[in-house]
């Protein structure tokens, strides 16, 4: 291996792989070229050695725990900054001024309003209907409202206007599902009120009377949207790339982002934190018996909200919740038992062989439910409210690959089905 290069030997055959190094001082075998020189493809099932792109957005390192966006720390922006501005960041690449962030404010308050007709897709799902399906579909709908968002190569100003849209929208319609859930009418946008207390008047404001929001409340908000903003190339933002790579346009690309947040290994695991928290309590709190069930092969139970495909040793995030857990609680005067027994399933987990030694540890959704519980949403909304607080990221990777004028996604195989074989007509098939 030269500085630069990787030698690849099939056979006799030697090929040079350049290598690619990163700010970061990440490594990377650039195999582009691969299949047109050796007739060869990697195979890489999960892509859990593969990059599918470079990226100036998101930084992770899994071993020393590190999240930064655009270079700024995670623990900063979340003590230091509004999600409005670490929005504008990971859209823009930098820290709004003042006037930037007043223009972006004042653009998103002008665009907050769903179209009434809008209500009419919504009203027609059934009572009960799982949020995030109703999520997905609402958002896909914005394409059918704002046909100018199907032009293909829109112009910056067009697609700014796409994006400013959407993040204005995308409150408003995560608290029509809420008020959905209630069958409460709904309450419109009051755009007097900043983005994080917009939508929780939204969502839990009355028609009937005055909402005042809860400073506690909306600063716990505003950190949750902070840490769930990007996360480098995670299933759902891989999903909006390569949705996006099609140019299919933005509002469709975002709701495969929806659909595929909705997994319980993904997104969704902040409902399946909850519930199975709330599993073990009705059992009897005995958090031994469900680490064991976590460890056994033959029981299909994981232990939700633990193990990353990244962190392998502990995920940042979830070390900024587990602590504004206990302050968020406190300041509400609110005892929640279950915190007391996923604190007591954490330690547990740290101190079993079994998940030291594959370094599984509490991620960003261990916790957060605890949290959103107490600021009154139910289970169900919880990944709902994950995609709300991960829609910048999803855009600023789809406006990047985008941008990039990077080509279709559309990855190779090994086939191992059938040989070829003559047709069989119906009169001699078995
Ligand atoms: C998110 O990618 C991102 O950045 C995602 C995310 C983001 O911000 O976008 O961080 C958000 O999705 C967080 C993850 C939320 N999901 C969960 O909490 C679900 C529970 N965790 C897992 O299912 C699992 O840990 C994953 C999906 C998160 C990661 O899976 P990997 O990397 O494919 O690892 P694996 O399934 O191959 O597991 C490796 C080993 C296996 O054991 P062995 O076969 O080696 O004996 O660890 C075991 C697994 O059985 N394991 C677990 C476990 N997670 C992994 N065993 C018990 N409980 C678990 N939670």
């Amino acid at each position: 291996m030269s500085e630069n290069n990787a030698i690849l030997k099939i056979g006799e055959e030697e090929l040079s792989i350049p290598i690619i190094t990163g700010s970061e001082n990440e490594h990377a075998l650039d195999i582009s070229k691969l299949r047109g020189s050796t007739g060869y493809v990697t195979l890489d099932v999960g892509f859990k050695n593969t990059g599918s792109t470079k990226s100036a957005i998101t930084y992770l390192d899994g071993e020393q725990g590190i999240l930064r966006h655009r270079g700024y720390s995670i623990e900063d922006l979340a003590s230091k900054a509004s999600y409005l501005e670490v929005t504008y960041l990971l859209i823009n690449g930098k820290l709004p001024n003042q006037a930037e962030l007043d223009t972006f404010d004042h653009d998103i308050r002008m665009h907050t309003l769903v179209n009434t007709d809008m209500e009419n897709i919504f009203h027609s799902f059934p009572t009960g209907s799982h949020p995030m399906g109703q999520l997905m579909c609402l958002v896909s709908s914005l394409s059918a409202f704002y046909p100018g968002s199907l032009n293909t190569h829109p112009t910056p100003e067009r697609q700014l206007k796409t994006i400013t849209r959407l993040l204005a929208k995308m409150p408003t319609i995560c608290a029509m599902i809420y008020k959905k859930k209630w069958g409460h009418p709904l309450v419109y946008p009051n755009n007097s009120l900043d983005y994080v207390s917009n939508f929780l008047n939204m969502t839990f404001g009355q028609v009937t009377m005055n909402y005042e929001t809860d400073p506690v409340v909306a600063d716990a908000m505003n950190k949750l949207l902070i840490l769930h903003a990007d996360h480098e190339q995670n299933c759902s933002a891989s999903t909006v790339r390569l949705v996006g790579s099609s140019h299919a346009n933005l509002y469709s690309s975002i709701a495969a982002g929806i659909a595929a947040l909705w997994g319980p290994l993904h997104g969704g695991a902040n409902q399946q934190v909850i519930e199975m928290l709330e599993k073990i309590k009705a059992d009897g709190g005995n958090v031994q018996k469900f680490i064991d069930k976590a460890k056994d092969k033959n029981d299909t139970f994981r232990l939700m909200g633990f193990g990353h495909r990244v962190y392998k040793n502990f995920d940042p995030r979830a070390r900024i919740i587990k602590k504004s857990c206990d302050e968020v609680l406190a300041k509400l005067g609110i005892h929640d038992p279950i915190l007391d027994i996923a604190k007591e399933l954490e330690e547990a987990a740290l101190n079993d062989p079994y998940f030291a030694e594959r370094k599984l540890y509490p991620n960003v959704d261990f916790y957060s439910g605890i949290i959103y519980r107490a600021l009154g949403f139910p289970t169900e909304m919880f990944t709902v409210l994950f995609a709300l607080g991960r829609l910048p990221g999803w855009m600023a990777q789809w406006k990047e690959m985008r941008t990039e004028g990077q080509p279709i996604g559309r990855p190779r195989q090994i086939y191992t089905g059938e040989p070829a074989r003559d047709f069989i007509p119906m009169k001699m098939r078995s």
